[in-house]
């Protein structure tokens, strides 16, 4: 006797898209957050969707909205030595655009769907504690005493979560890189730039984005031991301007944060994804520096696989359940690896040599130089394909 299918703990997008894929699917499942739904949905975090992002939300009926106010865009500027801007039109280069539309409004779009057909989404659930991953009847306990048996647990709590860490020693490798500086961003209701910009400066990495028409996000690297209190407004909006060229801030429009967070930069890969009846996926198995844009990514393409492997389970056939931590890996290490070059690429570290300096200055001239470079940059920003 099972209470339901998949215990999801989580509901983040990773969490409430794989609710959405195994509801389509008719696989009964029940999601556990330990936040409220109002704590989950004031987070403000990804910006930049791969196009196959875009369609896996498409196919799964959640792009009407995505459609109607996303902005899809295909140039990255990379701005660098001052004054020079390097475009990379990933239209032009690999015949693939992106989609600025931001993570709260997708996880808005998941809790719309999730409330329309009436999915179990329980929020504020304490303690929740997995048991007996390994045989063929998980629990899932919570709160003062709730108990949910199961067939499978699903681990989409994120990278603090209690998933990953019901894993065994023994059982989980861990690799890990935490970076010497964080990204403090902000947003702010103001036009952003028509395109996304990238700053390789020598006070240190700036990012332009964009939510929509009216709404902007602007990162600074920022030392990890500073606070938001460290960063007034006027603080902020100085120290962007002086990280990036005069042609790009000439056309910034600041204005009050509406927002303010300091983030850390981190990489670090869980293996393997699955562990008896429990599955990661999203933060909960891996973590990659904001710079390449993939976490929200990833977090979805982990859930394409997962969702297979789940529904291909109850139609007799195990290959694909058996095959998702290594499918899901292959995809997750090109990402860890793209974001930590990226990342590499255009920040200054604190124990940078004259060496290092000189070498990240070739491989930005080199980027610059080669329409070969700036394809495989392009082809690994948009996202590689999917098995
Ligand atoms: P989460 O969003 O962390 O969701 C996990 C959920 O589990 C949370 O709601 C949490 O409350 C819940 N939870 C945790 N512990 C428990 C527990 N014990 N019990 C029950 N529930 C629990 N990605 C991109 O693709 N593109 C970008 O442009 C981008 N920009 C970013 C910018 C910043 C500043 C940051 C911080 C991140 C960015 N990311 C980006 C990364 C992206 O936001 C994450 O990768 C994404 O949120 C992962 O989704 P998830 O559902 O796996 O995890
Ligand atoms: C964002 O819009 O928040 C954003 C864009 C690009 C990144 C990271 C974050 O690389």
């Amino acid at each position: 006797m099972t209470d339901t299918r998949v215990v999801v703990v989580g509901a983040g997008p990773a969490g409430m898209l794989l609710s959405h894929l195994l509801d389509a699917a008719g696989i009964d499942n029940v999601v556990l957050e330990r936040q409220s739904q109002a704590h989950v949905l004031g987070r403000i975090r990804a910006g930049v969707l791969e196009w196959g992002t875009v369609e896996t939300l498409r196919a799964a009926g959640l792009g009407d909205r995505m459609d109607a106010e996303g902005h899809v865009h295909d140039t990255i500027n990379i701005a660098w030595r001052g004054e020079e801007v390097l475009g990379i039109n990933t239209h032009d280069l690999v015949g693939t655009r992106m989609m600025a539309y931001g993570q709260t409004r997708i996880q808005e779009d998941l809790f719309a769907a999730a409330s329309d057909r009436g999915a179990e989404v329980i929020f504020e659930a304490d303690d929740v504690a997995l048991h007996d991953l390994d045989s063929d009847g998980p629990c899932v306990t919570y709160g003062g005493g709730e108990r949910i048996t199961c067939d499978f647990v699903a681990g989409c709590d994120g990278f603090h979560g209690v998933s990953r860490v019901s894993i065994p020693y023994g059982i989980r490798t861990e690799y890990e890189k935490v970076y010497p500086f964080g990204w403090l961003g902000i947003l702010s209701e103001t036009p952003p730039l028509s395109n996304l910009l990238y700053a390789n400066h020598e006070r240190g990495f700036a990012l332009c984005s964009m939510r929509n028409p009216m709404l902007s996000r602007y990162y600074v690297q920022a030392p990890i031991t500073d606070t938001v209190d460290d960063w007034s407004d006027d603080r902020f909006w100085t120290e962007l301007f002086a990280r990036l060229p005069v042609s790009q801030s000439e056309h910034i429009v600041t204005g009050p944060s509406i927002e303010k967070s300091l983030a850390p930069l981190r990489s670090y890969v869980c293996e393997p994804m699955r562990w008896g009846r429990l599955l990661l996926a999203g933060d909960a198995a891996h973590i990659v520096p904001p710079t390449g844009a993939k976490g929200l990514n990833l977090a979805v393409s982990d859930v394409r696989y997962l969702a297979r492997a789940i529904a291909t389970h109850y139609a007799g056939d195990d290959t694909y359940l058996d095959r998702y931590s290594s499918m899901a890996l292959r995809r997750v290490w090109g990402s860890v690896r793209f974001s930590w070059w990226m990342t590499n690429l255009l920040h200054r570290f604190p124990d940078q040599t004259e060496f290092d300096q000189r070498a990240q200055e070739q491989e930005l001239a080199y980027l610059a130089s080669s329409v070969h470079a700036q394809r495989a940059m392009a082809e690994q920003y948009v996202g590689l394909p999917y098995e």
